[in-house]
């Protein structure tokens, strides 16, 4: 069925949208001006917090000695769980952890259980970070440890399978797929295993908790979303939501583990009220690995039924992953298995196993990013079974609406996206036969994947003020990940408001600002620029009524619907030459200044429809891409290198291409770690990691990557929002690992299907025939 545009699409007035405008907090940044969650020192009487965390993952405080850490120079207090004030709410309960939008439903010091390594037992408070430190090396907690389960992978852990994984149910099923896999002429059945991945920002996690009376705490946090922190933080503590304010000016990455309010949000204004001071916490780098969440450790198997031409006919999908020992959470691998691409039958099913570790998290792309790496290597192995190009699997398999819904999709680029990449790659000239190119004695391979991320729901509030002289104030409670979104709203503002983006100052990161969606699920782009872009649609509705009442207007008396705006000008749309410049009109009506306010919102919209009992929206939306990889492999060290990449993505309007441009190569650069280096190893017996730091916790750095080719392929899409713009961020991570794996395969004639593909894998896989 075809409806009616949900958005009219008028782009704000071409101008800088679309532009590879530098970053506008650059210079800030480069200069060290820009202020992080860590950096606000000069509060009065700040002092400094430090969590002490178990060692062991499981056991109780038998006892406590304090003695000589209380003593230690500048010690301000202590705190275990013995005299920890109490918080208002924990989440303690599934139903409290969902109304606290908490990221586990535990939080630590509440009794004398330990539950998993790294576990905060006492926070250390002192004059200066390095008397915390010290203090917390003289403060003695003893564990009695009992055997600890450290994952699914353990003998002893007891598997089930869930009701739901976030918000998701335990089982879903389309068709009858275990009967049409069973009668399927083509049969593929492969299990693929995924290390733990840790987000590991550069900036780690922080807070600074300042109380400027009993009753108002203002939080510095590192957090991708202030409205979600402010929430919880409030509930937590017992206070109304305005009795908090959350700032976050800038962010050094996230990635997912910031999207929530981890226990050291909530304990650094706990501490804080209790001492009468500001209090900064800031983790240390081993703590960022027990401290906010992590990409569970799980194997998936996947059987593939297809015809003999190569059309899939089931898909049955199994994903087994280790818990903490509270949540059923696991990341939702099922979605992307369930509409890449046409495929009439479904089944997939989740296995938990409860551990002692943290509950793991949002990580770039969570479900999307292990969920496509089974369905990107089997449809490759699909291809190569059937003597079939890897592009012609997919295409021949493209789904022309969507089959998890049966919904048209609101845009989709795909096949644009595997043409340009196949263009810009070269891959025409791709030995259709594995194991045959080689570069002296390194094996080469060419690989590619498919990517998709859904385009989630969000809704936000903007505000814009415009003064009569042509600068332009415009605010939202977004945050800035350092992806770009300081700069892209500057730019929609700009061009809406028909002035230069140096004379709009964008204000973000502040809960006493207009509220908005988190940056996270690839929303903020574009529900914070609709938002923008609607609130300054508002100024302008403002000016027309003011013209048109205005006798030395040229648009006295016209009706306001007959008024049409294009660079900061109202005309009448029959006749362009009667109008005005928006300043021209505000001098002249002595209008210093006009505000316009909006919500903007973003999306599928099935959390709303759901929530309100409304329709559900007519269209699936999603952002699409394809990716191309060259591999060397050393058949004698087992080193794979990424020789050469492209991406080409469509992500509806590109607001920024360079910022986008810098989304993409960094979501495939982490896409490539996780196929290659990315592992946090859980010590099998201990259930402690034993690489928590970035000496051993591997991520690629410059000498790993090749330059990258990105590309986007414009898309106008009228219902995804007021900009038409879908979010990038982690589209971009999404079928990496795969396109990886799918030229490892190239290069050598061996399926890799155990990540990361360390040295030690490719040798043992070198050594099987292929
Ligand atoms: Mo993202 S994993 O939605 O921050």
């Amino acid at each position: 069925m075809d409806t009616e545009p949900t958005f009219s699409q008028t782009n704000p007035t071409p101008g800088v949208v679309g532009q590879p405008l530098s970053r506008v907090d650059g210079f800030a940044k480069v200069t060290g001006q820009a202020k992080y969650s860590a950096e606000y020192n000069r509060l009065p009487g700040l002092v400094h917090a430090v969590l002490k965390t178990s060692d062991v993952a499981k056991g109780r405080v038998a006892s406590i000695d304090a003695g000589a850490a209380q003593k230690a120079p500048g010690v301000v207090a202590i705190f275990t769980h013995e005299n920890l004030p109490k918080l208002a709410r924990t989440p303690s309960t599934p139903e409290e952890k969902q109304a606290l939008n908490a990221p586990m439903g535990f939080f630590p010091m509440q009794s004398d259980q330990v539950f998993y390594a790294g576990q905060p037992v006492a926070v250390v408070v002192a004059d200066t970070l390095e008397h915390a430190q010290y203090a917390a090396t003289l403060l003695k907690v003893s564990i009695t440890p009992e055997a600890p389960l450290a994952s699914y992978q353990d003998p002893k852990a007891n598997r089930y399978v869930p009701k739901t994984v976030k918000g998701a149910p335990g089982v879903t099923k389309r068709g009858e797929a275990q009967a049409a896999f069973a009668s399927a002429p083509v049969q593929l059945t492969a299990t693929y295993v995924h290390a733990i991945n840790h987000h590991n920002p550069m900036e780690p996690g922080a807070t600074i908790a300042h109380w400027e009376s009993p009753d108002r705490l203002t939080v510095y946090d590192t957090t991708q979303g202030i409205a979600w922190t402010q929430k919880t933080l409030s509930q937590m503590l017992g206070l109304k939501i305005e009795q908090v304010r959350v700032v976050n000016k800038f962010l050094g990455g996230g990635f997912g583990c910031k999207g929530w309010t981890w226990p050291h949000v909530v304990l650094s204004p706990l501490v804080a009220r209790a001492v009468g001071r500001p209090v900064k916490l800031v983790l240390t780098r081993p703590q960022m690995f027990t401290g906010m969440g992590h990409r569970e450790d799980q194997e998936q198997t996947l059987r593939l039924g297809a015809t003999k031409e190569g059309k899939l006919l089931a898909l049955v999908h199994e994903k087994t992953s280790t818990t903490s020992p509270w949540d059923d959470y696991a990341e939702t691998n099922h979605k992307i298995l369930d509409m890449l691409y046409a495929c009439p039958a479904f089944e997939s099913t989740y296995h938990l196993a409860h551990a002692n570790v943290m509950t793991s998290t949002s990580t770039r792309a969570p479900g999307e990013m292990p969920g496509s790496f089974a369905i990107e290597c089997s449809m490759d192995d699909l291809a190569a079974q059937l003597g079939l190009d890897p592009i012609q699997v997919r295409l021949l398999n493209h789904a022309d609406k969507d089959p998890a819904t049966g919904h048209p999709w609101s845009s989709k680029s795909l096949k644009e996206c595997y043409q340009r990449g196949a263009e810009l790659f070269g891959w025409s000239k791709r030995n259709p036969q594995p194991g045959q190119t080689r570069d002296g004695k390194t094996l080469v391979g060419w690989g590619m994947a498919t990517a998709a991320y859904p385009v989630h729901s969000g809704k936000g509030n903007a505000r814009a003020r415009l003064y009569a002289d042509g600068r332009a104030v415009v605010q939202a409670g977004a945050t800035d990940l350092g992806t770009g979104t300081y700069t892209i709203n500057t730019q929609v503002a700009a061009d809406a408001l028909g002035i230069s983006p140096d004379n709009v100052r964008f204000e973000l990161g502040d809960s006493t600002l207009p509220s908005t969606t988190i940056s996270g699920g690839s929303m903020a782009a574009g529900t914070v620029s609709s938002s923008v872009y609607l609130a300054c649609q508002d100024v302008w509705q403002q000016l027309i009524k003011v013209a048109v009442a205005d006798k030395k207007s040229p648009l006295y008396k016209a009706k306001p619907a007959e008024v049409v705006v294009t660079k900061g000008r109202l005309q009448l749309k029959a006749d362009p030459s009667k109008g005005e410049a928006f300043g021209e009109l505000m001098k002249r009506a002595s209008l210093n200044d006009i505000e316009g306010t909006a919500t903007g919102r973003y999306g599928s919209g099935y959390e709303e429809a759901q929530a309100t009992g409304s329709a559900a929206p007519e269209h699936a939306m999603h952002a699409f891409g394809a990716h191309f990889c060259e591999v060397h492999v050393d058949p004698e060290l087992g080193t794979v290198r990424v020789t050469k990449w492209v991406s080409v993505v469509a992500g509806g309007r590109i607001l920024n291409p360079k910022t986008a441009r810098s989304q993409v190569i960094g979501g495939s650069i982490m896409g490539i770690g996780a196929a290659l280096m990315e592992q946090t190893v859980r010590d099998p017996n201990l259930a402690r990691y034993t690489n928590a730091d970035l000496a051993s916790y591997h991520v690629c750095v410059n000498a790993d990557i090749p330059a990258m080719r990105v590309e986007f392929i414009d898309e106008h899409d009228p219902y995804i929002n007021a900009m038409g713009a879908k979010g990038i961020g982690e589209v971009s991570i999404v079928g990496v690992t795969a396109a990886v794996s799918n030229a490892v395969l190239h290069a050598t004639g061996r399926r890799l299907r155990s990540l990361p593909m360390t040295p030690d894998k490719v040798l043992a896989a070198l050594r099987q025939p292929a």
